[in-house]
């Protein structure tokens, strides 16, 4: 192994002589780098019974400039479109009395209409479409910000799948809405307008144009029942269709060796079939009730034509007034079907907004009480006292728990699965607060102190370990994302990965987890613990840790650890006993408090329940209970 320099919260080299040393161990400084991204200032309205529309208001005024500059230029762009025919019209009728000067003007007029619209449009769309886009980057960050701050309880009881789809989905309706919404109401101000030219230059004509839109609505409505509630379905089968296929992706590997393709297929058929149908079924409507709702407009047209024309022949209007009006009439249409799908978009984004509000409305359990403080210079005292837990008030796990460890101590814990081992270290490193006693650090509460520095004292090396699809590097670094290569390598050594990671192709630089090459599960736990090792906890706790690995090389990192033990405190929770066998305390945990504790040979010698413990776990494993336990077992028994 290289031994190398390290900085000053690096891992100790492993020289005997160097064992104890207490110097290593910095007082709390924080480690993750300065955020280089400014989160958004401005949050959805925390007030729950105001509306949704309402509740984003905050979030839209910390955008009022681009709202503000997108409404106005809308506007203008939207006169500037009505004003056309209305110009065109004095435009006719000059043609016709022969006024040339008046022509001239009224053509100049309509020129710089049409370069008005052209400006204002351009800079009104893009002002809207920023916005839409501006609201859900903010949106994204807040609810990433708020899903970061949520506890291990909430994740206890929500699906990943419903997370990420009300991250994305949700949030994707919503910026549809605020994109086109404004866009949308603006036509609906240009129907307004339309209408006001109409009614102006003649009441009559106006009244007999519009007499074909209560069809186009009434038809609409029609159309959007039939299609509204098979959209919903398409959603919901959309979201069983990926579920499906994301279970046939991370699952594959069960779905071959059971040879059930061929059920997987027919799995993902039939609700590809059910979309199919939905979809299908869509599109009977539309093409049922489009077709009238386009044609029925024509209707108008046809009025104007001939009531319009009547009124010409007989010296009423003028020719120029006709031609605006079917001008108008056509004009009409657009905003008053695309009011309908305001309101189809409006109820989705409502529901969109309820569903991302819910999260947002989570309130976070574990965060730092007011007041609270770092904890600096950790010397590593841990207490349990009298701790009383459970997931659940009806099923306790914990009950009137009691633990002391000393600074430095190694202390393993014992006990059969689902007795509560591992909770004991969600309960210290506060995943979860106890429901009756405490919890202490150095005789501090962990509730009384920051989440920050006591996740900086209190190191986990988790049984499943997750590597996130980055270099090997990078997983190391990731507590503390500025070590050296060197650093890295110190603490991959100590974790017996450096031998392994040098072999890989790119070595510290391959690109492992999820996108990148497949690592065993003894050499992600290796990582892990490498991981661990290099943030430099006080009190370093190891939870099945090395379940996976080999049994030599397991001693190995034991050997290693030892000397990276020596002033720090270690809670090992293992079943193995040349794990077991490092700690210079075994406590067994039994019906939620210590049923027992003692050294290693100690608990061999009088406690039938603890070698029973051992026993069974052996079994699992085809270890060895009758092993000395110093280390000197050599089968195999590494999954
Ligand atoms: N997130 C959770 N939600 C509800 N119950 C849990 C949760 N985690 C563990 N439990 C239950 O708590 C008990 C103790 O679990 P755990 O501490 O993981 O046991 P061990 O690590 O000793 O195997 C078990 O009965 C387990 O089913
Ligand atoms: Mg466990």
């Amino acid at each position: 192994m290289t031994a190398t320099e390290t900085g000053p919260v690096g891992i100790p080299e492993l020289e005997p002589e160097r064992t104890g040393a207490q110097s290593e161990i910095p007082e709390f400084e924080p480690i993750a780098v300065a955020a280089e991204y400014e989160p958004p200032t401005a949050g959805i309205d925390p007030d729950q019974t105001k509306g949704w529309m309402k509740r984003l208001m905050p979030l839209l005024r910390a955008h009022r400039r681009t709202l503000v500059i997108g409404v106005v230029t809308g506007v203008f762009a939207l006169a500037t479109q009505v004003a056309v025919p209305a110009a065109g019209r004095s435009a006719v009728d000059a043609a016709i009395t022969g006024d040339r000067r008046g022509m001239w003007i009224v053509a100049v007029l309509i020129a710089v209409f049409g370069v008005g619209r052209l400006v204002f449009g351009g800079v009104n769309r893009f002002y809207l479409f920023k916005l839409g886009w501006d609201v859900e980057t903010d949106l994204r960050a807040i609810m990433y910000e708020h899903l970061t701050r949520l506890s291990f309880s909430y994740y206890d009881r929500t699906q990943s799948g419903d997370v990420i789809s009300r991250a994305n989905s949700d949030i994707r309706s919503l910026q549809l809405l605020l994109a086109f919404g404004p866009l949308i109401s603006m036509n609906l101000l240009m129907f307004v307008m339309a209408l006001g030219f109409m009614l102006y230059i003649h009441p009559w004509l106006a009244l007999a144009a519009l007499a074909p839109l209560p069809g186009v609505y009434w038809f609409g409505l029609k159309f959007r029942n039939q299609v509204f509630p098979l959209s919903w379905v398409t959603q919901a089968r959309m979201t069983d269709l990926a579920t499906i296929v994301d279970e046939n992706v991370n699952g594959t590997r069960v779905v071959k060796s059971f040879a059930a393709e061929k059920r997987q297929i027919a799995q993902l058929g039939r609700s590809a079939q059910r979309i199919q149908w939905t979809n299908v079924e869509i599109a009977k409507s539309r093409s049922r009730w489009n077709p009238i709702i386009e044609s029925l407009p024509r209707l108008g047209t046809a009025v104007v034509v001939l009531y319009g024309g009547w009124l010409a022949i007989e010296g009423r209007v003028s020719i120029g007034t006709l031609l605006a009006f079917s001008a108008y009439v056509i004009m009409l249409q657009v905003p008053f079907r695309m009011a309908g799908f305001v309101l189809m978009q409006g109820q989705r984004a409502s529901a969109a907004a309820q569903r991302i509000y819910e999260i947002l409305d989570e309130v976070p359990q574990i965060v730092d009480s007011p007041g609270a403080v770092d904890i600096v210079q950790p010397r590593g005292q841990v207490d349990f006292e009298a701790v009383c837990f459970g997931y659940n008030p009806e099923t306790p796990v914990l009950d009137e728990f009691n633990l002391h460890i000393e600074p430095g101590e190694r202390v393993a814990i014992v006990g059969s699965t689902g007795s509560g081992k591992s909770t004991v270290a969600r309960l210290l490193d506060r995943f979860y607060d106890v429901d009756g006693g405490s919890v202490r650090i150095d005789g501090l509460d962990v509730r009384d102190v920051t989440l920050r520095s006591l996740r900086h004292t209190v190191g986990l090396v988790l049984d499943e370990p997750f590597l996130f699809s980055a270099s090997v590097h990078e997983n190391i670094a990731y507590g503390r994302p500025t070590a050296s290569r060197a650093e890295v390598e110190a603490a991959a050594s100590a974790a017996q990965a450096h031998g392994f990671i040098s072999e890989l192709a790119h070595g510290y630089d391959t690109v492992v987890g999820e996108r990148g090459y497949t690592l065993s599960g003894g050499q992600r736990q290796r990582i892990a613990i490498a991981r661990t090792l290099l943030a430099n906890p006080k009190v370093l706790v190891l939870d099945d840790a090395t379940s996976a690995i080999d049994v030599t090389v397991e001693e190995a990192i034991h050997r290693a650890l030892q000397e990276l033990m020596a002033d720090r405190t270690t809670i090992i929770i293992a079943h193995r006993l040349s794990t077991i066998s490092l700690a210079e305390r075994v406590v067994v945990l039994d019906g939620g408090r210590v049923a027992n504790s003692g050294t290693h040979a100690e608990l061999l010698a009088t406690d039938p329940h603890y070698v029973e413990i051992l026993a069974r776990h052996s079994d699992h494993e085809s270890g060895d209970v009758s092993g000395n336990g110093d280390g000197s077992m050599t089968s195999r028994n590494g999954r």
